[in-house]
């Protein structure tokens, strides 16, 4: 497949000037709820420039003091990095107490942390998720928020006030959840359903602990809802019913740590490759199973590199080679080109029985098939599993997920357990009993036809985006079968909260997903404009440059327009 970044068309509209657009963020600005005033030593902190996840730089420069640092989130970050705000380890005894609990109760009294709050702090640096070295913030800590147990009064039985503030309380969750729910983009989850029909089954606690195939002793159960649900997946990527096996995992996260766990029983000496734009989970997998992991580069679209790949693989020919392949990448929505990946593999001379490929579809899983044009998924093709999300494009109320592998593979993994009378080769014990009854309903309802149409105006409504954000000037990418559009990471932190952006470096990206309509892409590019004028003194937009997060050809800064 080609190089998947599309090409941004050549005129280069320039940044509009927006003086007019300086105006007040609204006052009833819903985000307002959760963040803290903006804190004064942090506000000149961020005059600094912090570098971001690719290695790039990001000015975090915010010139109207629009909320940005939090307190709490560095509060939070000191805690999570283990030590004080000064840099001083506890275990070096510049703090009192080493413990993790220790610090978390000082965190709560403000102590240590707070006060050592001082102008030109110092960020932490961070191993991120998958590994790679960067400075970034942690989000609030919920301390500061949680809804704390209270033991009931003797009389709260007789009055009712207990049940009466509780009910308070969640009819006010619900109303932020409304809210949260209207503003959200940044995240691949499909907020749009209705599963009314299944209110009546919650009263159950449905568990599918064990094997699905293998009825255990607890009879509350959903396995005939699962089953159903795996043979539907299993048609879609051609595996026959006798040869597969599978389950509901509980996120997409599951289906990576149990397909690489396949890869890992089946090649005890393998090693792990993954290009370094793959889900966190997946260098995740390599260290909870000690595993050797070799990252492979990948092209600014954010698809694996197999020129990078090819080489890596000549180096450890020796080793059996278990490979991530991702259907869709969690940042850029890339995906990589398994039919290449399999060459690249043959090239260098590994047979069939010495590599085992996971496809990783936790995005596109479930998209990519209705994609016209787009390379396919199929155990025809010599993969060992493949995973998905069941919460993101399929658009199920909790976490969930299916995981698809050959019958051959799991046998070396599973192991009878006789308190269960059933099998044990899952990742967890007890699963979700619920999740498949959900997935279920869904599918029925939808179907193949309905899911292909679902896809196609997404894709329509992400080129949506990407034109309206390119012809205001923003930097923007948008992959060729993919519905996650990439642009330059806003500068206000508080409009990045309020629509739950995802970003990374000096890039951030929207999700079109079948809850995003035209009307909430209006509204966001509109938002996202006014927004980017208050931080430009003035309202006279500098476009940054992120040519090398999403490509010369689609970045909007004044060197690459006007090439
Ligand atoms: C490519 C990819 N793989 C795996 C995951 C993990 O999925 P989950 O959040 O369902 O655990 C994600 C999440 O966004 C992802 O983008």
């Amino acid at each position: 497949m080609a190089p998947a970044a599309s090409t941004s068309s050549s005129a280069c509209p320039s940044a509009p000037d927006l003086k007019g657009a300086n105006a007040p963020l609204p006052a009833d600005l819903p985000i307002s709820s959760f963040l803290c005033e903006p804190n004064a030593y942090l506000s000149s902190n961020v005059e600094e420039t912090h570098s971001g996840g690719h290695g790039g730089s990001l000015s975090r420069t915010n010139k109207n003091n629009v909320g940005i640092f939090h307190d709490e989130s560095v509060k939070r970050q000191a805690y999570y990095d283990n030590s004080c705000i000064d840099g001083a380890h506890p275990a070096n005894g510049h703090c009192e107490g080493s413990n993790s609990d220790d610090l978390l109760r000082r965190s709560n009294e403000n102590q240590c942390i707070q006060t050592d709050l001082k102008p030109g702090l110092n960020l932490h640096s961070f191993q991120n998720g998958n590994d790679d070295a960067g400075t970034f913030i942690l989000g609030r800590n919920m301390h500061h928020d949680c809804l704390s147990i209270t033991e009931p009064d003797i009389d709260d039985e007789s009055t009712g006030d207990k049940e009466a503030y509780m009910a308070g309380v969640l009819a006010r969750y619900r109303r932020t959840l409304v809210d949260r729910t209207k503003y959200h983009l940044g995240y691949p989850y499909n907020l749009d359903f209705d599963y009314g029909a299944l209110a009546q089954l919650q009263h159950f606690s449905i568990n599918n602990l064990g094997d699905p195939f293998i009825e255990s002793n607890y009879g509350v159960h959903s396995r005939q809802f699962e089953v159903g649900v795996l043979d539907w997946f299993a048609r879609l990527w051609e595996l026959e019913k006798d040869e597969y096996w599978g389950y509901i995992t509980n996120c997409g996260t599951e289906g990576n740590l149990h397909g690489i766990l396949v890869g890992r029983e089946v090649f005890p000496d393998g090693i792990l490759y993954a290009s370094c734009e793959s889900h966190y989970s997946v260098f995740k997998a390599a260290r909870m199973y000690r595993m050797d992991v070799v990252k492979v580069a990948t092209l600014v679209s954010g698809e694996i590199d197999c020129v990078d790949l090819k080489r890596k693989l000549e180096e450890r020919k020796d080793k059996p080679a278990i490979l991530n392949v991702n259907i869709g990448t969690t940042v850029k929505g890339a995906v990589d080109d398994l039919d290449l990946v399999i060459t690249t593999l043959q090239e260098v001379g590994f047979t069939e029985n010495q590599f085992f490929i996971h496809c990783d579809g936790a995005l596109f899983g479930l998209m990519m098939p209705f994609v016209k044009k787009a390379p396919k998924v199929s155990f025809k093709k010599p993969i060992g599993s493949v995973s998905v999300s069941g919460h993101k494009f399929v658009g199920c109320p909790m976490p969930c997920g299916v995981q698809i592998t050959r019958m051959e593979h799991i046998n070396v993994l599973s192991r009878n357990v006789e308190y269960l009378a059933s099998r044990d080769a899952t990742i967890m014990g007890s699963r979700n009993g619920h999740a498949p009854l959900f997935l279920w309903y869904t599918l029925n309802r939808k179907g193949y036809r309905g899911f292909q149409k679902e896809v196609q105006r997404c894709l329509r409504n992400a080129h949506y985006l990407k034109s309206r954000l390119h012809d205001a000037g923003f930097g923007v990418m948008l992959n060729e079968l993919s519905s996650t559009v990439v642009f330059e990471r806003p500068q206000d932190e508080a409009f990045v909260r309020k629509w739950q952006l995802a970003c990374q470096g000096d890039i951030a990206h929207a999700v079109v997903m079948p809850s995003v309509t035209t009307e909430k892409l209006d509204n966001f590019v509109e938002e996202l404009i006014e927004s980017r004028a208050r931080c430009f003194e003035g309202g006279k937009v500098v476009v940054p440059c992120v040519a090398s997060a999403i490509g010369e050809e689609n970045c909007a800064c004044s060197k690459h327009c006007a090439s």
